[in-house]
């Protein structure tokens, strides 16, 4: 049977899955990642691999790794695997739509409302034995209900950020590559461009993948357009928010504030500026971090590769290789 080889453990019943299928799972024994030279090993000698954001997959490995059929990423994003090299040799790659959307708004929602409403801040401070007393003018924050919210971004986690936000009767702009009439309608949204978004907006989320189109899409020309009351939030990837240009903004306040669950690089070194604005939250890429979830993205990447070993196409395909590998007889 095939070997498949899971660069985490993974929750939930992943692994079970493709053993009780018949398969070879060896997973990577490590609480850190597997290195780039112990990736490329591991690959060349896998049918198949589970792989998580962090895995960065060079073109490289995939040509040196010749029984390959499949890369699972458990992730709706896959910045970490070119899907065309993939393609190319006949490799498919998978991603997990659908399953961490709610997750992912939600953290969104936490980070928008502990930057507005001090409340990491706060809490290091409680801690800390700072608060010395209630005061009138302490730990002010800002209103979220009734604010301006501005959507960058509305696949499905952005959809999912715009229905929370009806509940705090906020007004949602939202901005992305196509307009989306049936969701204006159903949700109330307001398309704006995207400098009009970031000028009209109190609050801007983002959650559009990371593309060579995306990259750096928020960068000091955008920063300078948002309100200096305005906070950004960002649980797509580090990538998308220049993040020089950030720090620089922060500093001149030209934004309020922000709530990152994304950052460039991950962990973020403990030199960052950024640790050092009380006004920024951040947190360690957790978005889609409950466990029912988290479980709910393995098994989805389990069964993508249980399909293509099964010589059927997989379920949640990103590329379609013209030649899939063939199946070992
Ligand atoms: C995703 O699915 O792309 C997330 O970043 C992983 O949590």
């Amino acid at each position: 049977m095939a070997r498949v080889f899971l660069t985490r453990t993974m929750p939930g019943r992943a692994a079970l899955m493709l053993a009780e299928a018949g398969h070879t799972v060896l997973t990577w024994p490590g609480e850190l990642p597997p290195l780039a030279v112990e990736l490329a090993a591991a690959l060349t000698t896998a049918d198949a691999a589970l792989t998580t954001v962090v895995d960065f997959v060079a073109p490289a490995m995939l040509s040196r790794s010749p029984r390959l059929k499949v890369i699972a990423n458990m992730a709706v994003g896959y910045d970490n695997v070119d899907p065309a090299t993939a393609a190319g040799l006949g490799i498919w790659l998978t991603n997990t739509p659908g399953v961490l959307a709610e997750t992912t708004a939600d953290m969104a929602w936490a980070l928008l409302m502990s930057a507005a409403r001090n409340v990491a801040l706060s809490d290091r401070e409680t801690r800390a034995g700072a608060w010395r007393t209630w005061s009138p003018t302490g730990y002010l924050g800002v209103d979220v209900f009734g604010a301006t919210l501005g959507i960058v971004g509305l696949g499905e986690i952005g959809q999912a950020v715009a229905r929370r936000a009806r509940g705090f009767n906020m007004p949602i702009l939202y901005h992305s590559r196509t307009r989306k009439p049936e969701l204006e309608e159903s949700l109330g949204l307001v398309y704006r461009d995207l400098p009009a978004l970031l000028a009209e907006s109190d609050f801007v989320s983002l959650h559009t993948p990371l593309t060579p189109e995306t990259r750096h899409l928020i960068g000091s020309a955008q920063l300078a357009a948002m309100k200096s009351s305005a906070i950004l939030v960002n649980t797509a990837r580090g990538g998308i928010v220049d993040q020089e240009a950030l720090i620089a903004a922060l500093r001149s306040g030209a934004i309020a504030g922000a709530g990152l669950d994304v950052t460039t690089p991950e962990p973020l070194p403990l030199e960052s500026p950024l640790y050092a604005f009380p006004n920024v939250v951040i947190t360690p890429h957790i978005a889609s971090a409950s466990l029912a979830t988290r479980s709910r993205m393995a098994e989805m990447a389990a069964a993508n590769i249980l399909a293509v070993l099964a010589g059927k196409a997989p379920i949640n395909p990103v590329n379609r290789p013209q030649l899939p590998r063939a199946l070992d007889t």
